[in-house]
C-alpha cells in the first residue's frame, strides 16, 4: 500500500501575501495549496522510498514531458543524493518519453486525473517488455471521472480543483510559479486559448 498526505476539499491552503509568487501571477491566483518547500520535503521521502525499493537495480527514470520535469529534476536530484550516501544505491539513466527496450522503468508523472495518459503510456510501454514498470506521481487528483489507476508512489491526493504551479500549467503558463496554487475564475478566462 502507497502512503501519501491527503488534502481535504475543504483546504484553505495558504494567503498569498504570506509567500513570494511572481509579480506576473499575483492578480490570476487565490490561494496556495501546497507550498514549494513542502513539495521538496515529500519528494525527499519518495525519493527515499523509491531507493529502498528498487535498491541494486539499474533503473531508466522516464520524464513525461512537460509537467513532469520539474518534479523529474528535483526526485532525481534527492535519489542521487541517497546514492551518494546510503548503502544502497540506484543507477539512474534519464530519458523523456522515447520508447524503445528499457530494463527496468520509472515513469516519473506530475498529475494523475483521469488516469487514461498513464494507463495509455504503461500499454505502449508494455509492447517493449520492460522487466519492471513503476510510476510515481507527485499528485493524484480526487475525482470521479478516475478510472480507478492509482500510480505505485504518490506525493498528494488532491481535491477535484485545476491547479498549477511547480511545472504544471494552464495554458503553458504557470509552469514558472514554484508553489501549486489554485487558479482564479479571472485567470481562467485571462489566458484562455
Ligand atoms: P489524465 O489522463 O486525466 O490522468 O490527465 C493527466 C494529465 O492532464 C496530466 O499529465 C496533466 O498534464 C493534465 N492535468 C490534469 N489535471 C491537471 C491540473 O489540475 N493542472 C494542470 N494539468 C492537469
Ligand atoms: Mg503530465
Amino acid at each position: 500500500m502507497t502512503t501519501y498526505h491527503q488534502i481535504p476539499d475543504d483546504e484553505k491552503g495558504y494567503e498569498l501575501d504570506l509567500f513570494c509568487v511572481p509579480k506576473h501571477y499575483e492578480e490570476d491566483l487565490d490561494r496556495v495549496i501546497i507550498p514549494h518547500g513542502l513539495i521538496m520535503d515529500r519528494t525527499e521521502r519518495l525519493a527515499r522510498d523509491i531507493v529502498r525499493d528498487m535498491g541494486g537495480h539499474h533503473i531508466v527514470a522516464l520524464c513525461v514531458l512537460k509537467g513532469g520535469y520539474k518534479f523529474f529534476s528535483d526526485l532525481l536530484d534527492y535519489i542521487k543524493a541517497l546514492n551518494q550516501n546510503c548503502d544502497k544505491s540506484v543507477p539512474l539513466t534519464v530519458d523523456f518519453i522515447r520508447l524503445k527496450s528499457y530494463c527496468n522503468v520509472l515513469i516519473v508523472e506530475d498529475i494523475v486525473e483521469t488516469g487514461r495518459t498513464m494507463e495509455t503510456l504503461l500499454s505502449l510501454l508494455s509492447e517493449c517488455n520492460p522487466k519492471m514498470v513503476k510510476v510515481v506521481s507527485l499528485l493524484v487528483k480526487r475525482t470521479p471521472r478516475s478510472s480507478g489507476y492509482r500510480p505505485d508512489y504518490m506525493g498528494f491526493e488532491v481535491p477535484d480543483w485545476f491547479l498549477v504551479g511547480y511545472a504544471l500549467d494552464y495554458n503553458e503558463y504557470f509552469r514558472d510559479l514554484g508553489h501549486i496554487c489554485i487558479l482564479n475564475e479571472k485567470a481562467k478566462v485571462k489566458y484562455k486559448v
